[in-house]
């Protein structure tokens, strides 16, 4: 039997990456491939990259300079480009960096096979196509090996909202949404492969159309699943969180108590320019709402500072709605300007203010978390144990909330779902002790 080739995949930005990933590994995997941690065993380098914010397609290019010596000392070795930066870029990659083989687009990676045979053939293999074709259908089914207990499933890809600083809608495409039947066949296949909890991915994950009762009916069919014991969806909309979906926060106990909400800005001036579609009042009256109907639900967000016009008043106004709402988690960026959106074309605010902004804004957070995470010492969690600890005996998993838990765990395995009492927190994590009773 011929050796199998190596593949080395670098995963840069969100989790719908980490899922494609996954998936483009799977499919080289049926061609022959095995993956690699190490580089510089591989035969192919992929690299799936993020456009999100300034500065990806220079890293891009950086990092493939790195590979210069590796592909002379292997001149066999196949470099590729997938993701966002492909995406948005194409062909300029090969022009700009020949030594890359291979650039395929999101949308177009089920053609890979083709595209590396093409690519070991010595021809250069490029596809950003936004198919006809939906590519869930055409990759090769998933393996049936075991794998480890958390999985992400993305069931909706694209964005329609164009939100004015965001490059998504140009780089994934108009929203598309998975049929329920292929989610819910995906989701048995991962079960019986030992996972126990899902996380649904979407670019706008709760505009899901597959299923004829949206994102909240796909919830519940999965939650009929036996063996699936938790399922969490990111990212999402505030506009389209539905009266079904927020009942489902408090109606269905699989569904974890943690919503990663972005609200990005807390000024109805910046929230209008950015063209969110809804106040801060709207949002604020939205997150009661969702906490009436689960309030113990931990919420996370994104915010930008720095959006172009953004005076000194509207950040105050971001910084009052973080006090109004509290978040458990949060994400936050300084505005980063994408050619092609329509914010580009606005004056920028200075740097050093930008940066400013971020450092209070960070700070703020920083104490919401922690206050979060410090209230949880005493209180009885959940937790889904995914690995061993450092020390002898120990367990890591996650508790309802998404925060880290360390505890000693003799006699437990992964994939258990363990019930603890917090009692210490630390400065990313928790610790707890498993309840005797
Ligand atoms: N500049 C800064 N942050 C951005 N995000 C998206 N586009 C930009 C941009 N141009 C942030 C938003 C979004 C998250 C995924 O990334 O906060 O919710
Ligand atoms: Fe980008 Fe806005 Fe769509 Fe989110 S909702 S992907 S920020 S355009």
């Amino acid at each position: 039997m011929s050796e199998k080739k190596k593949l080395f995949i670098k995963t840069y930005g969100c989790q719908m990456n980490v899922y494609d990933s996954e998936r483009m590994g799977e499919t080289l995997g049926a061609e022959g491939y095995v993956t690699t941690e190490k580089v510089e065993e591989a035969d192919m380098i992929l690299l799936n990259t993020c456009h999100i914010r300034e500065k990806a397609a220079e890293k891009i290019y950086s990092e493939l300079g790195r590979f210069r010596p590796l592909k002379d000392a292997k001149p066999d070795l196949k470099i590729g480009v997938a993701g966002c930066v492909a995406q948005a870029e194409g062909a300029e990659i090969i022009a700009r960096q020949p030594m890359v083989d291979l650039v395929v687009g999101p949308q177009s990676y089920h053609r890979l096979p083709e595209l590396e045979k093409k690519a070991r053939a010595g021809e250069k293999a490029l596809d950003t196509d936004f198919p006809e074709e939906d590519k869930f259908d055409h990759l090769k089914a998933r393996p049936k090996a075991k794998r480890g207990p958390t999985a992400f499933l993305t069931v909706q890809e694209g964005c329609d909202k164009f939100c004015a600083f965001c490059v998504v809608p140009y780089t994934r495409g108009a929203e598309v949404s998975r049929p329920a039947s292929r989610v819910m066949g995906e989701a048995h296949d991962l079960v019986e492969r030992g996972v126990r909890e899902i996380t649904l991915l979407g670019q706008n994950v709760n505009a899901y159309n597959g299923h004829e009762a949206g994102l909240a009916g796909l919830i519940r069919d999965l939650a009929a699943i036996d063996g699936l014991e938790r399922i969490r969806f990111t990212t999402s909309h505030p506009n389209d969180m539905d009266d079904a979906l927020i009942a489902a926060h408090g109606e269905v106990e699989k569904l974890m108590p943690y919503l990663h909400l972005p609200v990005q800005s807390g000024s109805d001036r910046i929230l209008k320019a950015m063209n969110r579609k809804h106040t801060a009042e709207q949002y604020i009256r939205l997150i009661e709402r969702i906490r009436d109907a689960r309030p113990d639900l931990l919420l996370s967000g994104d915010f930008i500072v720095g959006f172009p016009g953004e005076t000194d008043q509207d950040f105050e106004d971001t910084l009052g709605l973080i006090e109004t709402v509290g978040y458990g988690q949060a994400y936050s960026f300084k505005y980063s300007s994408r050619p092609g959106t329509p914010a580009a074309e606005k004056p920028e605010v200075a740097e050093d203010l930008k940066d400013s902004r971020l450092q209070r804004l960070q700070a703020l957070l920083r104490d919401q978390q922690r206050a979060a995470q410090d209230a949880m010492v005493g209180r009885k969690v959940k937790v889904l144990l995914e690995k061993s600890g450092r020390l002898e005996g120990q367990m890591v998993g996650k508790s309802e909330y998404l925060h880290a838990v360390h505890m000693q765990a003799e006699g437990l395995s992964r994939g258990d779902i363990a019930e603890v009492r917090v009692v210490s927190s630390n400065s990313n994590s928790l610790t707890g002790e498993i309840c005797a009773d």
